[in-house]
Order: structure tokens, then C-alpha cells, then sequence
């Protein structure tokens, strides 16, 4: 079983033994005789059987059971000692069940609240919080049910409960010192330089663009959606400059995968302001690295990209040959962006598709009628990557690829999701059930550029919730906190950077560091073996342990987030600072 899975099934474990404890003290509260005893005995297993998942998730990762050892274990424990020995003896009055079954119910919920509302670490605030709500709930239910408890015990509980809330609550909510991002002014300026320049103007403006027939209200570059395709020369100067017309919220332009220097980076609050209508900013800065790019609003970008504030950047080697196509999948309002299109190409020319895809979840993409071959992911071309036929790609949020393939005589289609998006004359083929192709195994491997690590990270991720903000939000976690209070990660410049990305949650998380490509060392312990791997988004599925590794060489100050881009306004963003 995958750790994803495990992960899910100890989830579902946990909450029909809580379930089951609670009802069984329900029935038995009510002499419901058999049907009070069916539960518990239901809930005592589950319990057991919740030990076990326990041991597997803490073997794959401490990361993935740390609160689960330390706070619900021993909560379980407490559950099976008061609940267990009682039911076994099957007492002749059901009712005198009712408040150790109630007991062991908050004993579960709570250990099971600990994982759900805050996850990794676990602390000793979190876990004294638990043990006061559950002493609370059980005192409640005591009196509620009329047993009448000696006065010694209710007033140990009452104590009990209270000084855990008073020291848990001081433990949990204290803040701890982040070291924070300095927002506000002071964001470097843009150099000059007197290079070849290309120059592009885009204005952000909303916009009614016709998708499959249908208008549909958008935001968008130059009043299309995508925006202008970028495209320059490798050495070339880029020079951008940008307006809002009348982008309330305002705008920024990032350049997706692009390690332009800090100051071009395009994050408001971070390396500028935001653009505001009626404002502009010109972003330069130099064509140095080829391959497919895409360009995004920064403000918030959730909801900027998904309206379609976005746009492809291509950087071509000097002497082009051949067809070069580019296919950056989107969502507008439901409907499936770029509309498909049919080209023939003559047999025997070269052709390049660029695959971009620039909405927040995985795309699978199947290339049928030719072999062809993976040259490059996120702009970094791969060593040595092998032909292949009838093989799918799973390309993540912010993610590209670029296939090649000699044209043949007969047609070509790319399918996205199923859906053919472009062709170069009429193919029927049922893609669903091929192979998807591992990159991590993809091509020649070669040995790592570096002997030494200089910093290591880890960066676990989940969701909780966040009590800092002004109304508490159920927020996705890095380590337990929400963005702005993540702590940053700072290196200095030189630095050969590590870390670790663990995916306790149920969701994919695209993760995406910004000003670097990081080298894909493991996933699940296993080294990758294939090709170096460069890359900037990269999906990190539950259960997975990812790790990957850089040089710091970009100084200034990036952000480091999810790329499903909810969740990065949802808490999952931090910094990388350079000391
Ligand atoms: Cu494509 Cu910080 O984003
Ligand atoms: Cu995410």
C-alpha cells in the first residue's frame, strides 16, 4: 500500500472508531443493550486495528505519525484501558457504560482533531488542548447523565481540564519568532543596460473573450486570453512593459521557471508593489537560457491566473528549424483552453510541441501516431531521452514539456485529458489506458554536480488551522503554519541547498521554488536514476517524500509555494531569503 493510501484508510479507521465509541455510549446512555454493545465492541477493534496503521505511517515517515504516536496513541490507549475492561465484563445495567464508552469517543475525536486541525509536529500545547477537551467533554457528560461522580474526581477534572486548557492554549497560540519578509518599499530598483532589446507592451485590462463559441468575461494581457506569446532569441534583452488598465486588485508579471534576477521576479510585496490601474512597471531582464516558458500575474494570483492573466514565453535557439507549436492548457469558466487545431505538417520535418500547463491541477497529455521524445521539462533540456510510443505524460501545475518527433506520413494528434487539442490531419485513438512516463527513471543519468550539502530544509505539508489571522481560516500548512508565519528559509550565496518535501495531506501539491531549478535527487527514498532532472514545479503527491537540492545562486528574496494556486493563497507560501 502506498503511503497515500495508508494515510487515507488510518483517516477513515480513526473516524468510524471515534463514531462507533460516541454511538455506543449514545445506545447504551439510551439501554439500547445490543446495539450498545455491537458498537463498542465495533470501536475496541478499530482502535486495535488503528495501532497498526500508526506503526506503518510512523515506518514511512516520522513526518507522517509524529501526532499520531505522541497524542492520539496514548489517547487511544487511555479509550481501550477505561472502555475495554468494562465492556468485556458486559455489566447487567447498560447505562453504567455509558460515560467510559462516551470517554474513549472524546479520547478518538480528540487524537483524530489533533491530525486533522493541526497535523505536524505535534506539540505539547496541541496535545494538552486534546487532554482538556476530552476531561472536559467526559465531566459533561457525567453530569448530564446523572452518575454522580465523587466530589474528589469531578473536582480533579474540573482542575485537570482547566490547567491544560491555560497551558495549552499559551503553548499553541504563542507566536513563535518567524523570521518574516520585510514587505513594504524599499524593493530594488530595475537596472538599465544597453543590450539588443526586444520590446512587448502588455495591458491588463477585463475583457470579453469568445472561448468555443461562448464570451466569456476575463482578464487579460492585450484583451486575448492567453496573453501575447513572448517569444525571443537566446542572448536577446527582454524588456516588458506592463500596464493595468483597470485591474482593481492589481497586477505583476512573474516569469514562470524564468531565474531572472530578484528584482524582475514580479511578486508583490516581495520584489515590487503591485501594479495598480492607471500604473506601470517595466520588467528587463536577459534572454540567457532557452527553452518553454509561460509568463502569470502575481496579485492575487489564484483568482488573476484562473481569469487568465497569463501568457507563454519562448526562448529559441539561434537557428531554428522545423515546426515549432506551443500548447498552453487552460481553464477559462469551464471551458477547455486552447481550442484544438489541425495543421498538416509535411513527413520528414521536425516538430516541437511545447506543453505548458498553466492551470492549478495535473494534466495528462498522450501524443498518438508518432514515437517521439521528451527533450525537455520545465526548459531544461533531458540526457539521452529514449523514443517512446503510446506512453502519457502527467505535466503539473505550472509544469512544461517539450515532445519532439519527425513528422510521418500519417497523422498526429496530442490529447489532453482526452480531449484532442492539436493535430496534424484526422486520428482516432483511445489514450486512456497507456503507460504514463516517469521522468525519474527518463533518460542518462550523470552524478550530481556537487559533493556537499551546505543547508538542509524540510518542508512538510498539510492542512490545519491557522488562529493568527484576523478570522481563523482551515488553512494549507508548511510545518504546521500558515503563510506569512512560515519560517524562511535562509541560505547564503554558494550555498548547495537540500529539502525535503513530505505530502501528508490528501491532495497533490505542484510545488514551485522561484529564481532556481532544483535537481531531483529521490522521491520515496529511491535516487532518481534517469536524467538530471531540473526542474521548478514538480508534484508532490500524498504520501510522497521528495527530495531535491540546488545552488544558491541568485540572490535576493523568493517565494517558495504551491502551485495549485488556491492553496498558495490558502497559507501554502514561504520565502527563500539569502543572507
Ligand atoms: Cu507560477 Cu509563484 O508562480
Ligand atoms: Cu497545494
Amino acid at each position: 500500500m502506498t503511503t497515500g493510501s495508508l494515510l487515507a484508510v488510518d483517516l477513515a479507521i480513526a473516524v468510524l472508531a471515534a463514531a462507533a465509541w460516541l454511538g455506543g455510549g449514545a445506545a447504551s446512555a439510551a439501554r439500547r443493550r445490543p446495539l450498545a454493545l455491537g458498537l463498542a465492541a465495533f470501536a475496541l477493534l478499530a482502535t486495535l486495528a488503528r495501532a497498526f496503521t500508526t506503526i506503518a505511517l510512523a515506518r514511512a515517515g516520522w513526518w507522517f505519525a509524529g501526532e499520531k504516536v505522541l497524542i492520539a496513541a496514548p489517547l487511544s490507549l487511555a479509550a481501550v484501558v477505561v472502555a475495554g475492561p468494562r465492556l468485556l465484563r458486559a455489566p447487567g445495567d447498560i447505562r453504567s457504560l455509558a460515560v467510559p464508552l462516551l470517554f474513549a469517543g472524546y479520547a478518538q475525536s480528540g487524537g483524530l482533531l489533533v491530525t486533522l486541525l493541526h497535523g505536524y509536529p505535534a506539540s505539547a500545547g496541541v496535545g494538552l488542548l486534546a487532554l482538556a477537551g476530552v476531561v472536559a467533554a467526559t465531566g459533561v457528560s457525567w453530569r448530564v447523565l446523572g452518575a454522580r461522580p465523587s466530589r474528589m474526581v469531578s473536582r480533579a477534572a474540573l482542575v485537570v481540564a482547566v490547567a491544560t486548557l491555560v497551558t495549552g492554549t499559551g503553548l499553541a497560540v504563542a507566536p513563535e519568532a518567524a523570521p518574516g519578509v520585510p514587505h513594504g518599499p524599499g524593493y530594488p530598483t530595475a537596472r538599465t543596460a544597453d543590450e539588443p532589446t526586444r520590446r512587448f507592451a502588455l495591458t491588463a485590462g477585463t475583457a470579453t473573450v469568445s472561448v468555443s463559441g461562448r464570451d466569456v468575461a476575463a482578464w487579460a494581457f492585450n484583451a486575448q486570453v492567453p496573453g501575447p506569446e513572448l517569444t525571443a532569441t537566446v542572448g536577446d534583452v527582454l524588456e516588458v512593459t506592463l500596464r493595468n488598465r483597470d485591474i482593481t486588485r492589481g497586477v505583476t508579471l512573474h516569469w514562470h521557471g524564468y531565474d531572472v534576477p530578484n528584482s524582475q521576479d514580479g511578486v508583490p510585496g516581495v520584489t515590487q508593489a503591485a501594479v495598480l490601474p492607471g500604473q506601470e512597471f517595466v520588467y528587463r531582464f536577459r534572454a540567457d537560457q532557452v527553452g518553454t516558458y509561460w509568463y502569470h500575474t502575481h496579485a492575487v494570483s489564484d483568482v488573476g491566473v484562473r481569469m487568465g492573466l497569463y501568457g507563454v514565453l519562448v526562448v529559441r535557439p539561434a537557428p531554428m528549424t522545423g515546426v515549432d507549436v506551443t500548447v498552453p492548457v487552460h481553464t477559462l469558466a469551464g471551458l477547455a483552453l486552447p481550442e484544438p487545431r489541425t495543421e498538416p505538417v509535411e513527413a520528414g520535418v521536425p516538430v516541437r510541441l511545447r506543453l505548458i500547463n498553466t492551470d492549478s491541477t495535473t494534466h495528462r497529455y498522450a501524443l498518438a501516431g508518432t514515437p517521439f521524445r521528451v527533450a525537455a521539462i520545465d526548459g531544461y533540456d533531458l540526457r539521452g531521452p529514449a523514443s517512446l510510443v503510446d506512453t502519457a505524460v502527467l505535466i503539473p501545475a505550472g509544469g512544461r514539456y517539450d515532445l519532439v518527433f519527425t513528422a510521418p506520413p500519417t497523422p498526429v494528434a496530442l490529447f489532453v485529458d482526452g480531449r484532442p487539442v492539436y493535430s496534424t490531419g484526422p486520428v482516432s485513438a483511445a489514450t486512456g489506458a497507456w503507460p504514463v512516463l516517469d521522468p525519474l527513471t527518463y533518460g542518462v543519468g550523470s552524478p550530481v554536480p556537487w559533493s556537499r550539502v551546505d543547508k538542509e530544509f524540510t518542508l512538510v505539508l498539510d492542512r490545519g488551522l491557522d488562529l493568527r489571522g484576523l478570522l481563523p481560516r482551515y488553512a494549507h500548512t508548511v510545518n504546521g503554519a500558515a503563510d506569512p508565519d512560515i519560517p524562511s528559509q535562509v541560505v547564503r550565496l554558494g550555498d548547495v541547498v537540500a529539502f525535503t518535501i513530505v505530502n501528508r495531506s490528501q491532495i497533490v501539491h505542484p510545488w514551485h521554488l522561484h529564481g532556481h531549478h532544483v535537481l531531483v535527487l529521490s522521491r520515496n527514498g529511491e535516487p532518481a536514476t534517469g536524467s538530471p532532472l531540473w526542474l521548478d514545479s514538480f508534484d508532490v503527491r500524498p504520501g510522497e517524500v521528495w527530495e531535491v537540492a540546488f545552488r544558491a545562486d541568485n540572490p535576493g528574496m523568493w517565494a517558495n509555494h504551491c502551485h495549485n494556486l488556491a492553496h498558495a493563497d490558502a497559507g501554502m507560501t514561504l520565502h527563500l531569503m539569502y543572507s
